[in-house]
């Protein structure tokens, strides 16, 4: 099923997907992208109304002249708008939904309430089509942290439903500008309309349901302007279903200031690679020491080079740079108040991760023998769906207690594994210390790897844990743990 009457303008890149991605040889078509006319409700203090009503929205992913994609939306847009608010101040919003279908909203990496966490089911009934519920917390984490739907969500988030929650710390870092990215992955169609078959067992078990088109701020084709000597702060979410990223700037040097919202030792990524799986966030900061008049990509090659895009690309104004030489002051953000976990009493729990189609790449080795139409397993057991009344705590932990999970990755297939209501820091991998302090919500396993983290059960309730590949949450990569 090859297209060729692809809805690509010439800007885009044509890519061939293998099996690895699942997407059965068809032609994937990619954008460079952008934050435009969006920008300003993206980066401006558009979550003053303090009301966000999901509901089915037109986007314009290829600006005026191509036909606007059916989509789910917070208040018309998808991403949703970027709701700012200050640290420890009290929150709230009153969510409407108008969608025909149930949904909830999670606040993904804010440690909260149990009953503010968005879980159907679990931690609260659905939102009702024609009812609204009002989320109100305290937010104790400046940070970038992300809303999504938590209810049909392999359906909702991929056809829309995410944005951005931005924590302000009291003393922000000094840059010229800052900008929020909200990467989206879709699968269209050539209509340019989301092709359905959501859940299909087939990619479930594998990459996930990964798309064919990548859109910045619900655009897929615009550059993004800067000016030559600026310094920005630049706050990129993965809210995709499925795709991983491996985000690489050409031309630049981009310092990692916090992941997950959660600061950390200023540092440039691993390989100029800044790994990004779905839930995952990062904090950069650019400083934009490319030459006027140029246009530099934002590159992602996470799934190999044949299957490379541009995800934006930086156009230099002509203007001269508006400064010399870079700011010299300070990156580091201040801490967040996070308990420290206590190794020395920790307990250790091993998280294992099963299931998935053996061997990878597309090999048809069969799926390990699960039950229930579930394809994957923690521990051997699978959960599915998006939350339910009563699900089983894989753990209970005694609230104030330090927590060591040690997730085993026994399959071949890459998982980014969230934790709700807590943020963790991660230890090891495959056993090696990890070389500076990260903490985070959501951390990328790769296959047969070890990983562990470490945090307090600072939190009482029931929490989720699953992989952020929501084909494979729902389909048995999931559990809940309990703090009581
Ligand atoms: Cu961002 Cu349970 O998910
Ligand atoms: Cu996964």
């Amino acid at each position: 099923m090859v297209t060729n009457s692809s809805p690509a303008s010439n800007r885009r890149q044509l890519l061939k997907v293998g099996g690895a991605l699942a997407v059965g040889g068809a032609l994937v078509m990619v954008g460079a992208l952008s934050i435009r006319r969006r920008q300003t409700l993206a980066a401006g203090p558009s979550g003053s109304s303090r009301g966000l009503t999901a509901a089915p929205a037109r986007l314009r992913l290829f600006g005026e002249q191509r036909p606007a994609t059916s989509v789910f939306g917070y208040n018309g847009a998808a991403p949703g708008p970027v709701l700012r608010i200050p640290q420890n101040k009290a929150f709230h919003v009153r969510v409407e939904n108008q969608l025909g279908q149930d949904t909830t909203v999670h606040w993904h990496g804010v440690r909260l309430p149990n009953n503010m966490d968005g879980v159907p089911g679990l931690t609260q009934p659905p939102i009702k089509p024609g009812g609204d519920f009002t989320y109100a917390f305290t937010p104790p984490d400046a940070g970038t942290f992300l809303y999504h739907s938590h209810d049909n969500s392999l359906e909702q988030i991929g056809r829309g439903l995410a944005g951005v929650l931005i924590v302000e710390e009291a003393e922000p870092i000094k840059v010229d500008r800052e900008l929020v990215w909200v990467i989206q992955d879709w699968r269209l169609d050539d209509g340019l309309q989301i092709a359905g078959r959501f859940g299909n067992r087939m990619e479930a078990a594998m990459a996930g349901r990964v798309g064919n088109v990548v859109s910045v701020n619900g655009d897929a084709t615009s550059p993004v302007p800067v000016r030559a000597g600026e310094r920005i702060r630049l706050r990129i979410a993965n809210a995709a279903t499925a795709r991983i990223m491996a985000l690489a700037f050409e031309g630049h040097r981009p310092v990692v200031v916090a992941l997950d919202g959660q600061p950390c030792d200023p540092h440039e990524p691993a390989g100029g690679r800044l790994l990004l799986g779905p839930g995952m966030r990062a904090d950069v900061v650019l400083d934009l020491s490319g030459e006027p008049g140029r246009r530099y990509a934002v590159a992602d090659d996470f799934y190999g080079d044949q299957l490379g895009y541009t995800v934006a690309k930086l156009a230099y104004e002509d203007a001269s740079p508006i400064r010399a030489h870079p700011l010299d002051s300070p990156v580091r953000l201040p801490a967040n108040p996070l308990p420290a976990p206590d190794l020395t009493s920790a307990e250790r729990h091993e998280i294992v991760l099963q299931g998935g189609m053996m061997g990878g790449m597309g090999m048809m080795g069969g799926m390990m023998g699960m039950g229930g139409g579930a394809t994957w397993a923690i521990n051997g057991k699978s959960m599915t769906g998006d939350g339910a009344p009563g699900m089983p705590p894989l753990l209970t932990l005694r609230r104030g207690r330090t927590c060591r999970l040690a997730f085993k990755n026994e399959t071949a297939w890459w998982h980014p594994m969230h934790l709700h209501g807590h943020a963790f820091r991660v230890l090891t991998r495959n056993g090696v210390a990890v070389d500076r302090v990260i903490w985070g919500d959501t951390v990328l396993v790769e296959p047969h790897q070890s990983v562990e983290v470490a945090f307090v059960a600072a939190n009482p309730g029931d929490w989720m844990l699953h992989c952020h590949i929501v084909d494979h949450q729902v389909s048995g990569l999931m559990t809940t743990i309990r703090v009581a």
